[in-house]
């Protein structure tokens, strides 16, 4: 009898913390969410990425495309103050060979010192520096876009997202779909339309954009058919910059990636392997025994 309650107690014990677990993956989303688009924004759609996924691989093509429109378009406004040069020839990104980022990086500015003299001074960039950002400081970047700050782009596809909905989020706990930032970045820059629907009020100096909060933003549209040549000979359609841009930030974001997936399945991998050796071990262990 005695040994029966004890039974019935922990098989409770069990089911309260099954219980419990469940709760708290179901509730993981609703922590795990970045800013949301709102105010009258539309929701961004899921794009197809490379770097999507468990075994997701950036495409260098891709990134190098991507920087191509960052340096040739968004540069004008937008620093990235994050990204070092050398980081263009490093593993899980562009892939550039040294000779090629170090040239680029000469073709940059940047500012040093003090020197003997306590005055500071510009020089060429070499490849441990970052990329300088368009303007010397915030004032100066308002003065110069009707009074909206240019975010540093460095970690903008971490710092933005939106809800996926049910049941997309619930099929994330199990897919990893970290891409919202992503998903949104291509959808602002696809965004835009020449005239506000009728009925919209529209602030002076403002743009339309369907998935900006609130529909208005001070950012012009950026892109325009063939607004870069591309140096591989892929037609630069606005989606096609749009999404090479997106890739390269998300790059930016987080540059060891594919790092992290590889570890993670190798973890996941050892951790079954590991689960799988222990239930064959308990099981001879307490072969012959009551229990
Ligand atoms: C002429 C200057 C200019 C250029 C060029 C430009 N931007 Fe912007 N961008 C802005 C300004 C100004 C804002 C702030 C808008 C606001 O707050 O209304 C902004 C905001 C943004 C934001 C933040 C949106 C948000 O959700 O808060 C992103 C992302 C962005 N730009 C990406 C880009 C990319 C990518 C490019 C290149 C393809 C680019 N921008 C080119 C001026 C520019």
């Amino acid at each position: 009898m005695i040994k029966r309650n004890h039974m019935m107690t922990s098989k409770s014990v069990r089911k309260a913390l099954l219980g419990l677990a469940t709760v708290s993956v179901l509730a993981l989303p609703l922590l795990a969410h970045p800013a949301q688009a709102s105010g009258g924004a539309a929701t961004p759609h899921t794009q197809n990425w490379s770097f999507a996924g468990v075994f997701g691989r950036f495409d260098k093509a891709q990134l190098k495309r991507g920087l191509q429109v960052y340096r040739e378009v968004c540069s004008a406004c937008h620093g990235l103050k994050r990204v070092a040069f050398r980081t263009l020839a490093e593993p899980g990104g562009p892939e550039m060979s040294i000779e090629a980022v170090k040239a680029l990086a000469k073709e940059y500015e940047v500012q040093d010192g003090p020197d003997d003299e306590g005055e500071m001074y510009t020089r060429t960039a070499l490849l441990s520096d970052y990329f300088p950002s368009p303007y010397p400081n915030d004032n100066a970047a308002r003065a110069s876009n009707n009074g909206a700050l240019p975010p540093d782009l460095s970690i903008i596809t971490k710092a933005r997202g939106y809800l996926r909905g049910f049941p997309n989020w619930f099929f994330d706990l199990f897919t990893g779909y970290q891409e919202t930032g992503v998903d949104y970045l291509y959808a602002l820059l696809t965004g835009y339309e020449e005239e506000a629907p009728e009925g919209f009020v529209l602030n002076d100096g403002m743009n339309f954009n369907h998935y900006f909060s609130g529909n208005q933003i001070a950012m012009p549209a950026p892109l325009s058919d063939e607004g870069v040549e591309y140096a591989d000979g892929t037609k630069a359609t606005v989606k096609q910059m749009a999404k090479d841009v997106s890739a390269f930030l998300m790059w930016t974001a987080e540059p060891t990636l594919e790092q992290r997936k590889r570890i993670g399945f190798q973890v996941i991998l050892f951790i079954l392997l590991f689960a799988g050796m222990m239930y064959f071990t308990t099981k001879r262990l307490w072969r012959g025994v009551k229990h």
